[in-house]
């Protein structure tokens, strides 16, 4: 019962932000003299802490599968000596463009025949680096309202709704561009990753190719998820679906090398502005690259022919993703747990002292190294805890926004930064009320608020932190609550398992986890 009351209670102020309704103040961002003023919230349309969030989850399942519609394009390698899998109904070398999965169980889907002939599968080893371009989002969702929109870009110059499901004429389309730039597949997502590789013939060995057996198999209606998923989840779960979620967190399938100092985002506000009107007054789930400019898209295109073509540009050697992830991990549990001590209490005004003190701990572990001895509270407002904030804000990439970067890391720069000053504005701020509410440990305040200003402490910061996470917005928060069963697997609606009730355009839209049962008895 907990967790339905906390997911209720937090609803009401994401509602409110789904709809951009500020909440407190509303000072706009953009001049120096604000830059450090606590008042002031994130313009609505930047776009900096969704580049975050997909950086964060770059190659992993769990939240690419959660918003499909990708915005980004990556050069990566595939090592040499990687095994990849393709599975089929006949057993011949393919000799036209053909998928390759990174787990069998996932090409095993289409190794496909009849129990008198049997089925092929093809394992094959990289005998060099492979050179791939990876998707972000579910690519391979053969859905038409977003998913595939950055490889339509790439095959066609163009959104083109109407070929959601020509898997053959987007292979063709894609390979004809990758020939031109010495790419040798291209990556996306569904169940699990797999590369559209483009020449067989080229940087691959076979390991085995074996006749295997197989069973009667009615071949999906597409884009029939539904028939489909019937045809799995009567029988018990598909492990096509399970070896996609080995890779749900982070690090994610490492078995592509992703090159970040090389990196389109359509989220680059500066190079594709025509997305901004579209997107504005929209939430994520909505975001995708339908009424791009014309212009926009040559822009693009040639940028990313570019990233290929050219020689690389100067950049530093950052680590921009383990940089990214550092900063997931030191606040996301903290700002979950913090969020679940404040809902709890709601109910039970008896302790709210005792939660505000934990709270109070909370942010100190957060921010203790950042507050300097002469940060104390003085006079009226919050002026003292500048240099706690602007610490906070700058340590991490003081250096790095030093260095020389290339384009796609001065976004990454820029988006590591407005998402964590907007993380330090918030936490600091709560932890200064705190402060000045008497509930730190080493600053003293006289005199300690009354209970009455205690509570309203309490609430202020239960509306920040909520107000805070769904302005993140990150997937590590989203998880099957309360656990699964040991019978029961956690699933993210994904094409094409859409599970019972997922044809409905909220869920199907809005994929939100739930447990499913293993086994059907
Ligand atoms: C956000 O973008 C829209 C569309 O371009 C624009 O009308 C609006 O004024 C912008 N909002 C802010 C706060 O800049
Ligand atoms: C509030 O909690 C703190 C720490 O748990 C405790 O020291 C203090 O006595 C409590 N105050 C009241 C009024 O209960």
């Amino acid at each position: 019962m907990k967790h339905i009351a906390l997911t209720t209670l937090a609803l009401g102020v994401v509602a409110a932000l789904d709809a951009q309704i500020p909440l407190g103040p509303t000072i706009e961002a953009g001049n120096t003299d604000s830059e450090w003023d606590l008042n002031v919230l994130p313009n609505p349309n930047d776009t900096g802490r969704f580049i975050f969030d997909n950086v964060a989850s770059f190659l992993q399942h769990w939240p690419n599968a959660r918003y499909r519609n990708g915005h980004s394009l990556v050069p990566a390698v595939v090592p040499q000596g990687t095994i990849l899998y393709h599975g089929r109904g006949d057993g011949t070398f393919p000799s036209t463009p053909e998928w390759l999965a990174t787990d069998p169980e996932h090409a095993n889907i289409f190794c496909l025949g009849k129990v008198e002939t049997g089925c092929w599968q093809l394992t094959v080893a990289a005998v060099r680096p492979l050179n791939v371009l990876y998707f972000d989002g579910s690519g391979a969702a053969k859905m038409p309202d977003g998913a595939m929109d950055t490889q339509d870009l790439v095959a066609w110059g163009e959104i083109r709704p109407e070929k959601y499901i020509d898997e053959i004429g987007r292979i063709e389309d894609l390979c004809k561009w990758a020939r031109k730039h010495n790419v040798d597949g291209l990556m996306r997502m569904e169940m699990d990753f797999e590369i559209m590789f483009c020449d067989f013939h080229n940087g691959l060995e076979i390991v085995s190719f074996l006749q295997l057996h197989t069973f009667d198999f009615e071949p999906p209606i597409l884009p029939g998820g539904p028939q489909l998923m019937r045809h799995v989840f009567d029988g018990s779960l598909h492990y096509s679906h399970v070896a996609g979620s080995w890779h749900n967190r982070a690090p994610g399938d490492t078995r592509f090398q992703l090159d970040l100092t090389r990196m389109l985002t359509f989220y680059d506000t500066d190079l594709i502005p025509s997305l901004v009107v579209q997107r504005a007054g929209k939430h994520r789930w909505q975001h995708r690259l339908h009424g791009i400019s014309s212009k926009d898209v040559a822009i693009a295109l040639d940028r990313l022919g570019g990233m290929f073509d050219l020689q690389p540009s100067l950049h530093s050697s950052v680590d921009w993703t383990t940089l990214f992830r550092v900063l997931v991990e030191r606040y996301a549990g903290r700002l979950e747990h913090i969020r679940d001590l404040l809902l709890e209490t709601e109910y039970d005004s008896s302790r709210t002292n005792q939660t505000a003190h934990r709270v109070q701990n909370v942010l100190t572990s957060m921010l203790r190294h950042y507050a300097v001895f002469d940060a104390i509270p003085s006079g009226e407002g919050l002026a003292w805890v500048t240099p706690v904030f602007e610490l906070c804000a700058r340590t991490h990439t003081k250096y790095i926004s030093s260095l020389e970067l290339s384009y796609s890391e001065r976004i990454l720069l820029s988006s590591f930064e407005t998402t964590n000053k907007e993380i330090c504005r918030v936490v600091t701020t709560m932890w200064a009320n705190g402060v000045h509410a008497g509930l730190d440990e080493i600053i003293p305040v006289s005199p300690k608020a009354t209970p009455d200003a205690l509570r309203a402490v309490v609430r202020g910061w239960e509306e920040s932190v909520i107000r805070l996470m769904a302005w993140l917005d990150w997937s590590v928060w989203v998880r099957c609550e309360p656990a699964c069963d040991l019978e029961e697997f956690c699933y993210m609606p994904e094409w094409p398992w859409l599970y019972k009730g997922d044809e409905d355009e909220g869920v199907r839209n809005r994929p939100q986890p739930k447990c499913i049962r293993r086994y059907v008895d």
